[in-house]
């Protein structure tokens, strides 16, 4: 049996994949690379050892994804993909609706033509909007979203809660991820956004290798201990295993369950760019700028309930999240292309 990736050539997806591939799960890839490079794949495959089955197909296509479930057995799917981009969606409203809700649910009509009732979905901590309560529990109600992204977010795990009430046999895990950062020890796999990144983690290493000049902070007058905008990162290898640990309780049939990934500390934006100096030896010039739109002050996980539920807690520190982000940056300057 095998587990069903959609996304799994992007960050979270690649290190997933590494992540089932080391725990001896089977594992089918479904991209369209309209935001990742297939050599992610070769990459994991070198750190791995094993072979990823991969299909270049969108989500979109129902025929495309009748002939992956035809041609694999498969009983779950992680479902990464989707558009993930703040403020492209806020111009481009029309595309991230389309792509996140419309290829979801194809892909949910398709899975439930075969059959496949399993899935873990890739929400994201945007959905607590301003929490109402810090840190962040499950139980915290859904916020104020201010962006199409979020949206597409929110419907969805709306949608699948629904899908798994209408028919009690789906088991949907949602994880709603904090801030993943950091890459493979290896360095051969990372974060690789297309043109100026608009996270933190990302902008913060391509000014250390040289290819932007300063960090803009967004913000020195939240209500926070230095000012700047905090929030709780997670190293994405972390991120990743908390999926395989997903995977092994949907097999117990869970019907739906929720949970937090984050690591339950917070830091700042400051903070990030000393531990980033400290880790590296690299510099990291900054200027403060005006707030971004959109931004809250302060946001962290309680990932309790995913430490009962499912055994996991993150167990990477900040000054490793730094380190491995940057071995991956200062190896690929440009990313998957040579
Ligand atoms: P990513 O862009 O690196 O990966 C997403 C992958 O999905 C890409 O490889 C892209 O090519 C693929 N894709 C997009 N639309 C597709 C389609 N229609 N058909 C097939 N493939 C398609 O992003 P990521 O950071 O790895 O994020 C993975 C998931 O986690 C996304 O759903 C994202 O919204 C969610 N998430 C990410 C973060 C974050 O900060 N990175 C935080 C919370 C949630
Ligand atoms: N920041 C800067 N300068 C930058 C980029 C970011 O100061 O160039 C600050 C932001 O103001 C914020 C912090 O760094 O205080 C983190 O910003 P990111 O853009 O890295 O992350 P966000 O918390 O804004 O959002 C991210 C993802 C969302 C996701 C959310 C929760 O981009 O998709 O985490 O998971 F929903």
């Amino acid at each position: 049996m095998a587990v069903l990736v959609t996304g799994g050539a992007g960050f979270i997806g690649s290190h997933t994949v590494v992540e089932l591939q080391n725990a001896g799960y089977e594992v089918v890839v479904v991209d369209n690379l309209s935001n990742s490079s297939p050599k992610s794949l070769e990459r994991v495959q070198e750190i791995t050892g094993k072979t990823v089955k991969f299909y270049e197909a969108d989500i979109l296509d129902a025929s495309a994804l009748d002939k992956v479930f035809a041609e694999n057995e498969i009983d779950s799917v992680i479902h990464f993909a989707g558009l993930k981009a703040v403020g492209e969606s806020v111009q481009k409203p029309w595309e991230y609706y389309h792509n996140n809700i419309t290829g979801s649910l194809v892909l949910f009509d398709v899975m439930k033509k075969h059959g496949v009732k399993n899935i873990i979905f890739s929400s994201s901590a945007t959905v607590y909007g301003a929490p109402a309560e810090i840190p962040v529990t499950e139980r915290c109600p859904k916020g104020e979203i201010t962006n199409p992204y979020g949206h597409t977010k929110s419907m969805l795990e709306q949608m699948l809660m629904d899908i798994q009430k209408a028919d009690p046999e789906w088991n949907v895990i949602i994880l709603r991820y904090f801030n993943p950062i950091g890459a493979h020890k290896s360095g051969k796999i990372g974060e690789n956004p297309n043109g100026i990144p608009n996270n933190l983690m990302p902008y913060v290493t391509q000014v250390a290798v040289g290819k932007l000049k300063c960090l803009g902070v967004f913000g020195n007058d939240y209500d926070t201990p230095d000012g700047t905008g905090v929030r709780d990162y997670i190293h994405v290898v972390d991120l990743a295993l908390g999926h395989v640990k997903s995977i092994e309780k949907i097999k117990e049939n869970p019907g739906l369950k929720i949970y937090n990934l984050g690591t339950g500390t917070g830091y700042s934006v400051l903070d990030i760019v000393k531990n980033f100096e400290q880790a590296t030896g690299a510099k990291v010039p900054y200027e403060i700028k005006p707030r971004r739109a959109g931004d809250i002050a302060t946001n962290y996980a309680d990932a309790s309930l995913a430490k009962e539920e499912l055994g996991w807690v993150a167990e990477r520190g900040i000054k490793e999240m730094c380190e491995d982000a940057w071995r991956w940056q200062s190896s690929n300057p440009n990313g998957f292309e040579a």
